[in-house]
């Protein structure tokens, strides 16, 4: 049994980051062997990076700092759901991997990512560079979301597909397979 965390990527009002999310966590929870949790960006509302060592250092002394740490620690993989602004990822994405460091360590990471034609690629290669530098091992497996804006019914409800279904369970089954192992791997390991 593994903890998925899904990460939502937007703090914006009126985001869009909420239904791929939504999606995500329906499709994830109906699969085996996975406790899955959202874990909001927004609602977090982590002030800009203020610790003043180095998270490797583990020296935290704001509350904040050490509950996202506790949040992070407590997960086995992560679903990075995210936009694409100016061909990057999002500033509160950023912000908040960016306050730990061994909490992100020898854990799998995989992505959801929306925008316009590219369906926020540019953005998802970013965060594969940086889940390098943690550590982390970064599923191939990807969702993307093209031009989302022309999928969308009169409601302004995204028209999730049979095949969108199919690629995040693939996704998510990919998160299970190597966070059991990595869980597996950390405890061996004495970090
Ligand atoms: C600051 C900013 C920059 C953007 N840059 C891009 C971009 O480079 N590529 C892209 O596909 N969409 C871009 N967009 C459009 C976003 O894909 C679209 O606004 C999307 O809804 C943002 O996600 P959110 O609603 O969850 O915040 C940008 C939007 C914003 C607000």
């Amino acid at each position: 049994m593994i903890t998925l965390k899904i990460l939502s990527g937007s703090s914006r009002p009126g985001r869009f980051n909420d239904q791929p999310v939504a999606f995500v966590a329906e499709v994830a929870k109906i699969l085996p062997n996975v406790a899955v949790e959202v874990v909001d960006l927004a609602t977090l509302n982590l002030p800009f990076l203020d610790e003043a060592t180095p998270p490797m250092m583990h020296g935290y002394t704001h509350e904040h700092t050490k509950a996202w740490s506790a949040a992070v620690a407590a997960a086995d993989a992560f679903i990075m759901v995210t936009p694409e602004y100016n061909h990057s990822y999002s500033p509160v994405l950023k912000n908040a991997i960016d306050y730990l460091f061994t909490e992100w360590n020898y854990k799998p990471v995989g992505f959801v990512s929306y925008g316009s034609l590219a369906g926020g690629a540019r953005a998802v290669e970013h965060l594969r560079g940086v889940a390098g530098e943690l550590k982390m091992y970064d599923i191939r497996e990807q969702v993307l979301l093209p031009n989302y804006w022309e999928h969308l019914s009169t409601e302004g409800r995204y028209q999730f597909s049979d095949r969108h279904h199919e690629s995040v369970t693939e996704l998510v089954q990919e998160l299970i397979f190597w966070g059991e192992m990595m869980k597996e791997a950390r405890a061996k390991r004495i970090m």
